[in-house]
């Protein structure tokens, strides 16, 4: 049978970009910038992104187009006989972990845009946020079944295959996406002391900074542009061979932190406008942004808007850590898409299960220390994903020949690689440096 393929460019662009355009973008991206000094975290992030994130975005691609084939698959087809395929496999476990927690948040997105749009022409009672978050995270059965709500759209995209299921969804949903955040951003715009939010988004201050900060936007650059557990070596088997993957890494990198920036927009000028410290963390966009919905003229519309946008971040992220597992179950076992995108979904969702009862009645167990949604949280993103990004970088860096590496980067010497010189010394030697600074800062502190 002939492998599923993207239809071309723009195909591959939007499932790229929709992988990692999520949560991260969002939620992550705007607190963190809160906490460490507004715009001179941004220009470190923007020099991580290309410096460092680009190159190793070309190389999942190489690593995945090489191949043609799963992510372990891939490393078993480039390096026979050697255990370089232990990548692939703690990448598919990393997904797992990911999606364990991912789609309890994904969740709680599809109880707030419910209750919104019942909502939709009343006034919220404001007193009660906080404790309606804490409600519902708590809650035993409530936030269980709105995650096996969204395990259901994202089964059912990834079951009907790459191009007609993966693309096509994305190719609808990430403009919507686009359009929705300018929406946000211009409504944001208009509240009073707006311009403060803008001002510390653009304005650096540089005493803010030091090697935490330094070290924090390295992380996310990873989390953000799905990097380090082999879904785009998975996205990239299902590129033509036509296609320039320098050129598409490059697009994937700047549409992913011009969807972060545009969040930031939406988001601070309101968090400013209200008098709300931009270093509120995690709760601001289940806590805070509601709060100020509230207070604004169709305040619930926005507040549609903006969860439908959530929820579009989310799906076509959480679908490219399911399509990773299913690559590998399908062409692996030999079995059918549809049955084994119903048994990964199963298994997703008995653990998402455990990590959501961890936020209420499991709350006392404790995995090395950490709930059960902490656990999975730390382990994929702080441990497995630095870690697969090391040795996918030295892989393709030390391990492929260099000959084989620039002719995936060329096309078999059909485009000028003028810059594969600057890319190859990144994989080689900088970004390997970088990464495992990063990890001994985590796993260190
Ligand atoms: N990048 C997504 C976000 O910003 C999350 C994500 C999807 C991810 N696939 C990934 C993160 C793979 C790490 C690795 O929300």
């Amino acid at each position: 049978m002939k492998r599923d393929e993207f239809s071309g460019f723009f195909g591959v662009l939007v499932a790229a970009v929709g992988s990692a355009v999520g949560l991260g973008n969002l939620w992550r991206f705007p607190y963190l910038v809160g906490q460490n000094g507004g715009a001179a975290f941004i220009l470190i992030y923007l020099a991580f992104v290309m410096i460092i994130c680009l190159p190793i975005i070309i190389s999942e691609f190489i690593i995945g187009r090489r191949s043609r084939a799963n992510t372990v698959k891939a490393f078993q087809i480039l390096a026979p006989n050697t255990p370089w395929s232990i990548i692939g496999v703690v990448g598919v476990l990393a997904s797992f972990c990911i999606m364990a927690f991912y789609t309890v948040v994904g969740g709680w997105t599809l109880d707030y845009l419910f209750r919104s749009l019942i909502h939709l022409f009343s006034k919220p009672d404001i007193s009660s946020l906080e404790s309606q978050f804490t409600n519902l995270v708590t809650s035993p059965v409530r936030p269980i079944l709105w995650t096996v709500v969204f395990m259901i759209f994202n089964a059912f995209i990834v079951m009907s295959g790459v191009k007609k299921g993966i693309e096509k969804y994305s190719k609808i949903m990430m403009p919507v996406l686009f359009l929705m955040i300018v929406i946000l951003m211009i409504q944001s715009f208009t509240l009073p002391g707006a311009a403060k939010g803008v001002e510390f988004l653009v304005k650096p201050d540089f005493s803010k900074i030091n090697t935490q900060v330094v070290l924090a936007a390295l992380g996310q650059a990873f989390f953000s542009l799905s990097l380090g557990m082999g879904c785009m070596i998975t996205y990239g088997s299902y590129i033509p061979s036509r296609e320039n993957l320098s050129k598409l890494s490059f697009t994937t990198a700047i549409s992913d932190t011009l969807f972060a920036i545009l969040a930031g927009l939406a988001i601070m000028p309101a968090v400013f406008a209200f008098g709300i410290s931009p270093q509120e963390g995690p709760g601001l966009v289940f806590i805070v942004l509601p709060r100020i919905f509230a207070q604004i003229p169709l305040g619930n519309l926005f507040a549609v808007i903006f969860f439908i946008i959530l929820f579009i971040a989310a799906i076509t992220s959480v679908i490219s850590l399911l399509e990773v597992i299913t690559a590998y179950v399908t062409e692996r076992l030999k079995m059918k898409r549809t049955i084994a995108v119903l048994l990964i979904s199963l298994m997703v969702t008995v653990c998402a299960s455990f990590s959501s009862l961890s936020q209420g009645v499991l709350k006392e167990v404790k995995l090395f220390g950490r709930t059960i949604f902490d656990f999975f949280d730390h382990l994929s993103a702080n441990i497995l994903l630095p870690l697969g990004g090391l040795f996918i970088v030295l892989f393709v860096g030390w391990y492929m020949k260099k000959s084989q590496v620039y002719d995936e980067f060329t096309n078999q010497g059909t485009l000028k690689g003028t810059l594969f010189g600057a890319f190859y010394f990144i994989i080689r030697y900088v970004a390997p440096v970088a990464i495992a600074a990063v990890f001994l800062d985590l796993i260190l502190r």
